[in-house]
């Protein structure tokens, strides 16, 4: 079972890969890299995103679009956590937000190619632990030498403004730090969080960049997410907790 979401994720983001699995032995291993011989010499990463169309509605009311003369320059999948906190654990107090923290990974080729796909991922990556996602793909970019992690979400300064960060290499600068613009609740149909048995998926945002803190980007949408919502009372949590969550993010330049 785990196997087969591993293989979705890993599949999903490859439309690619290598014929012989470096790692030799494992069946399992045996059988993705057959898996993955079927999308050998493919491009992964860093699709042309023209064609790519983004959900903007949750089914009754839509998040604005984004602003003209804006162009789609990301589609990356988030997972990491929500960060909360209580001040009492009283079935009277409401969980506060409290930042987040996630890793990124391009979903362009996806987003581009096969958009259905894509939008299955956030459920499937909630139910899989951070670190075998982030082992997996980086095993997937060794194999093709293309870069799938490409950045960082958090919040910064204290928790207050969320930041898409992409200096991964050396070289690049692209940064949005951000406000919420707007929200709507996410999809009735959207994965509760881990195994269907979280509190419900965050809602789908609208974040607009503060210009002084973003470099070249200007508009962030949290869409298809999974998981990441609080319970609904602080009754028996600690002052600080972290609930898992995947998303979609489209980064609009
Ligand atoms: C969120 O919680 C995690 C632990 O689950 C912690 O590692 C991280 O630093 C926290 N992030 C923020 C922004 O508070
Ligand atoms: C962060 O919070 C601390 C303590 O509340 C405060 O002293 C500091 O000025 C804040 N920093 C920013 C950048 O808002
Ligand atoms: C979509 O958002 C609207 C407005 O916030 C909300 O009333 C509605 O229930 C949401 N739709 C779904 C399917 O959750």
């Amino acid at each position: 079972m785990l196997f087969l979401h591993f293989a979705a994720v890993v599949i999903g983001f490859t439309s690619a890969a290598a014929n012989a699995f470096p790692l030799g032995a494992s069946p399992q291993l045996t059988e993705l890299a057959s898996l993955l011989s079927a999308y050998k010499n493919q491009k992964i990463t860093g699709c042309d995103l023209s064609g790519a169309v983004m959900p903007e509605t949750n089914g009754t009311k839509n998040l604005s679009p984004p602003d003209a003369g804006t162009s789609l320059a990301r589609v990356v999948l988030g997972r990491g956590v929500q960060n909360y906190t209580c001040a009492d654990s009283l079935s009277t107090t409401i969980p506060a937000a409290n930042g987040a923290v996630a890793t990124l990974y391009d979903a362009s080729c996806l987003a581009a190619c096969n958009p259905t796909l894509l939008h299955t991922l956030p459920d499937i990556m909630v139910n899989l632990p951070k670190d075998t996602i982030a082992e997996s793909l980086s095993i997937v970019t060794r194999m093709t030498r293309q870069p799938i992690m490409v950045g960082h979400h958090y919040f910064a300064p204290n928790n207050t403004i969320p930041v898409f960060d992409f200096r991964v290499q050396r070289s690049d600068k692209y940064l949005l730090a951000g406000q919420r613009d707007e929200g709507v609740p996410a999809v009735t149909t959207a994965s509760k969080g881990e195994m269907g048995v979280g509190y419900g998926a965050v809602d789908w945002l609208r974040i607009k960049a503060i210009p002084d803190m973003s470099v070249d980007y200007k508009l962030a949408y949290r869409i298809l997410t999974a998981g990441g919502k609080p319970p609904a009372t602080c009754q028996g949590m600690a002052k600080e907790f972290s609930v898992e969550y995947a998303t979609e993010y489209w980064i609009y330049a």
